[in-house]
């Protein structure tokens, strides 16, 4: 970003509050390749006239003249001034499009038909509530109907790494306590695409197959994405992407909007026949949901919305060092050993201290208690919300098994539901009324299991939740979790979610939920946390404010992973992304996988393990202790580089890899998630590094090296290195050779012919 422009853009266009004729103001933020303009002038509502590429310096005049410019003609059969999308487009505008707002007043007929007016333009000051880096340019913006009484400032900001997001608040304006409150309907961030960004990507999925990419070309009308789960749920639409046709990894246009909210949401694309394209996005709320009293006020979650001239990757590079400019992430991400897929409910002190022995052997460094615990959790039907340890399994209290990974070198995790509860509980027996929808049919059942299909509230997964926005269950679950985290040295929570909520608010408890864990944290300084939602269904960048890293997927099959982390990585840096090397036959599918891919796909994360260690063989456990310890070595390279994924030319064969910010060095892996479409696939080309400079590419084997079917390794793979390097343990043979970056990137090498689900792994280093 160019500050000097940005201050003198600041000065010139800060005008004075309440204008009578209006604010004068063309707010112009630049960063990272990224520009906005907004038309803030005359008393409507702002108008965005370019959200995407920089457009370089332009000065007041220049600025003036874009937005003169940028003043449509007025079409047959239309209202009568030129049509604008505005910052919160209504029917008052003549925009005829899914609305920024929508509520009415109870006790007046019809929907309130807001007419706002602009009165206020704030350009620069601090960045607002919530995570920003500093530079942040910020915009706010000041409506108001006064015939309404209603307000509404909308806040901008983009941050020194070109990402830019807005919310609104709504402020009931009325003084008078008698009055009506404002029943909110939506309050939505809607940003203006070109009309060449014609083919969109959003994402959906299902229980251990999450993030699964959907494209579809946008004709006329709404494509709409709405989560009621009450968490974003595994079909969460996560990214929705926009680009100009054929967009890729590496290439295209390309405008995203995320909601950074945990609850129930909408993301949609809307191409209208007025002329104008759009992504909206805002939480997602049930009649009556949300009520906005007089003298009150409604903020929004943030939108968050990314542009990029470089495909997906572009989006990346911009959202995960802004992401780490906040993230609560301060120390490396430790080897993590979940128990799990290893001992499931079967907890017993001598079992759990042995795979505790067997994990510190390979070098594991955090040892997480999952499931199974807590008093009477023999299975999942019972005992959620009970939060004290089972005497039975644990007589002395967990002390004995924490001091025991203590003593081997690890620090410790524990796994808690705290938004859960089973019927069989001791809490549900005492407050029914903590549990969200009702129980009375269910506690008539008593088998934990709920009395079917008359019960008033369905069972999944045999349990209901918590509600939490109730004062007295907030403070009794925040009670539970102090007293563990006081009385034990827990480093590590893994805070699971295993339902939709389907009853209650979701707003309301998501708000709470965001209360809890931020209670939690005031409480325990340097606690970590784990989001779980069976799996991966509650990542968004509402929780990621609140937590050190996320179950990506139940799924431990690297087949499935391979795409999950592809694509979860978009929007997530991988050092969130938890990846866990799992036992030979996948739990989940039933699908057997060699150690190599196994290994070489978990490296790609935050990495660990769920497999029972004590059933490995001595050369297994041999390759895994070696993973481990190059993993230590390479983890601050792959936590804190820029990700990069060639566009594969064959689905079955997918390159991606980690580039150092310095470009220094790198880490690829060539991957072969089947058999390839011809007998030499797509050369390996080398993204992200810096042209001009010589690296050096070598395999990298991590415990046996890749499965291939070849009569002989490409060249560069058997020879010794021309620039005098040794040979290294090649995929099959051994090679490496030096190039400039330049030609790693558009010439390339000829790739190993992997059998498929097979993964090779390529060290890149500098040499100049
Ligand atoms: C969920 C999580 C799993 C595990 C189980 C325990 O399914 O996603 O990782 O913790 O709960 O019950």
């Amino acid at each position: 970003m160019n500050d000097e422009k940005w201050v003198a853009t600041e000065l010139m266009h800060t005008v004075p509050a309440q204008s009578p004729t209006g604010p004068v103001s063309i707010p112009y933020l630049r960063a990272a390749g990224t520009s906005l303009v907004l038309d803030a002038r005359g008393t409507g509502v702002p108008v965005i006239v370019h959200w995407g590429g920089d457009l370089g310096d332009l000065d007041s005049a220049m600025l003036h003249a874009v937005a003169d410019a940028s003043v449509p003609a007025i079409s047959p059969s239309s209202i009568d001034v030129p049509l604008r999308l505005t910052l919160l487009p209504t029917l008052a505008e003549g925009w005829s499009g899914r609305p920024g707002i929508s509520g009415f007043r109870p006790g007046q007929s019809g929907a309130a038909a807001l007419d706002l007016r602009l009165i206020e333009v704030r350009v620069g000051g601090v960045p607002t509530a919530g995570p920003a880096s500093s530079g942040t340019q910020t915009v706010a913006i000041f409506l108001t109907d006064a015939a309404a009484q209603m307000a509404v400032r909308t806040d901008l900001e983009l941050s020194v790494e070109g990402v830019l997001r807005l919310r609104h608040t709504l402020t009931n304006t009325s003084t008078d306590p008698a009055a009506s409150s404002f029943e909110l309907g939506s309050l939505d961030v809607i940003l203006p695409v070109p009309d060449r960004a014609g083919e969109l990507l959003d994402f959906t999925g299902l229980w251990t197959h999450e993030r699964r990419p959907q494209r579809t070309t946008l004709g006329h009308g709404v494509w709409s994405r709405e989560s009621r789960h009450g968490r974003p749920g595994h079909d969460d639409s996560y990214l929705m992407v926009a680009g100009t046709l054929g967009f890729g990894f590496r290439s295209g246009e390309a405008w995203a909007t995320h909601l950074a909210w945990s609850g129930d949401k909408r993301a949609w694309a809307e191409k209208s026949a007025l002329g104008y394209s759009a992504l909206g996005s805002g939480e997602l709320l049930a009649p009556g949901e949300l009520s906005v009293a007089s003298g009150a006020s409604h903020t929004t979650p943030w939108t968050v919305a990314v542009y990029s001239d470089a495909g997906l990757d572009g989006l990346s590079a911009r959202l995960h060092p802004w992401i780490r400019t906040w993230s609560t992430i301060t120390a490396p991400r430790p080897v993590v050993l979940n128990t799990w897929e290893a001992v499931y409910f079967d907890h017993d002190l001598p079992t759990l201290a042995r795979l505790a022995d067997a994990a510190a052997v390979v070098g594991v460094e955090r040892f997480v208690l999952d499931d199974g615990w807590f008093t009477g959790r023999s299975d999942d039907r019972r005992a959620l919300g009970d939060w004290f340890v089972d005497p039975v399994t644990w007589p002395s209290g967990l002390h004995p098994l924490i001091e025991h990974v203590h003593a081997a070198g690890m620090d410790f995790g524990l796994w808690v539901e705290p938004e859960m509860v089973s019927l069989d509980s001791d809490v549900a027996r005492a407050h029914p009324d903590w549990v969200l929808g009702g129980m009375a049919d269910d506690l008539a059942g008593a088998d934990g299991a709920g009395a079917g299909a008359a019960s008033p509230a369905l069972t999944w997964r045999f349990q209901h939740v918590l509600d939490l926005g109730n004062p007295e269950t907030f403070d009794w679950v925040f009670a539970r979790l102090t007293a563990l985290l006081t009385e034990y040295p827990i480093a590590y929570l893994k805070w699971d979610h295993n339902r939709d909520l389907l009853a209650g608010s979701a707003h309301r408890q998501t708000a709470a939920l965001y209360r809890l864990i931020d209670a939690v944290r005031a409480a325990h300084p340097g606690i970590e946390i784990e989001s779980c939602a069976s799996g991966g269904a509650r990542i968004d960048l509402g929780i990621l404010e609140r937590v050190d890293r996320v179950w990506t997927s139940d799924t431990n099959d690297p087949l499935e992973r391979q795409q999950i982390q592809r694509y979860t990585s978009v929007l997530v840096p991988p050092e969130y992304l938890g990846g866990h090397l799992g036992a030979a036959t996948a739990h989940t599918t039933g699908r057997t996988s060699e150690l190599s891919f196994r290994l070489a796909t978990a490296l790609f994360g935050s990495a660990g393990i769920e497999w029972d260690l004590t059933q490995a063989n001595e050369a297994e456990l041999v390759q895994i202790a070696e993973w481990i310890s190059r993993y230590k070595q390479l983890r601050p390279l792959l936590h804190s580089g820029v990700v990069v994924r060639a566009d594969p030319s064959d689905l079955a064969i997918q390159l991606h890899g980690v580039v150092s910010p310095d470009q220094n060095s790198a880490l690829f892996t060539q991957v072969a998630l089947a058999a390839p479409r011809a007998a030499l696939p797509e050369r390996m080309r080398f993204h992200g590094l810096a042209p001009e400079r010589r690296y050096r590419v070598a395999p990298l084997v991590l415990g046996a090296p890749p499965r291939t079917i070849q009569d002989a390794a490409p060249a560069w793979l058997v020879e010794p290195d021309a620039y005098g390097g040794a040979a290294g343990d090649g995929v099959g043979a051994g090679g490496a050779v030096t190039l400039t970056g330049a030609v790693l990137a558009l010439v390339g090498l000829p790739a190993p012919l992997l059998a498929p689900e097979q993964a090779a792994l390529f060290t890149v280093y500098s040499v100049d």
